[in-house]
């Protein structure tokens, strides 16, 4: 089976630079997620094909609430759905339930993001579209998920009744590979890409191309 592959942008680049790597990961393959920084939503939605997610929505409506980003906007914007609950942005779990709850009402879908095996499994019942297992000590580094966590991810797989994704420090097709042995059904990745010389290659390479 094909993987689902999510590339997560940060805040590693900016505008043109982030247009650019989108338009190298549309021409590799257009059904990539691509999560982007809320200002470069827009221009990304409109001039390429490609799954637009928002890195974060917070779960206010229209009104009151200086400098937050509501999941109306990014919608409006283009963006198909958001991340939530990466372990660069963390919410305590009634933001969770309260910021799914709006972007469900609003039709946005999510990609919800786990730490641990327990995280998994209470994200699960909240229904998500997407559910992500990173272990934060390995998100940015040279080592992958699966070669650090193998017996974790088998456990993922046998505990959860979703499917799922795992991320960090995955680089190449064997990381993705062995991932899906395990019982992932994608990765999520962002520094192979975002840091790469050649980020064609590197999307090529996880995707065994
Ligand atoms: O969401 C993906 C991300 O946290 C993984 O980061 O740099 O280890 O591929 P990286």
């Amino acid at each position: 089976m094909k993987p689902v592959l999510i590339i997560n942008f940060k805040t590693y680049k900016k505008g043109k630079e982030n247009l650019k790597i989108a338009k190298i990961a549309e021409k590799v393959d257009r059904n990539i997620i691509v999560g982007v920084p809320a200002p470069d939503i827009k221009e990304i939605s409109s001039k390429t094909k490609l799954k637009v997610y928002a890195e974060h929505v917070d779960p206010f409506f229209p009104g009151r609430n200086t400098g937050f980003i509501i999941p109306e906007e990014v919608k409006a914007d283009g963006a198909v759905g958001t991340f939530l609950n990466h372990s660069e942005h963390k919410l305590d779990f009634r933001t969770l339930k309260e910021t799914m709850k709006r972007c469900k009402d609003v039709g946005l879908k999510t990609a919800v993001f786990a730490s641990s095996l327990a995280e998994a499994k209470k994200i699960e019942k909240l229904k998500p579209d997407y559910l992500a297992y990173e272990p934060p000590e390995l998100v940015g580094g040279n080592i992958s998920v699966s070669t650090a966590k193998p017996d974790l991810i088998k456990k993922i797989s046998n505990s959860l009744h979703m499917k799922f994704l795992v991320g960090a420090g995955v680089k190449n097709y064997e990381d993705v590979t062995a991932s899906m042995k395990l019982g992932a059904s994608g990765v999520a990745v962002a520094s192979g890409i975002t840091k790469a010389k050649n980020p064609k290659r590197e999307i090529e390479k996880l995707l065994g191309k």
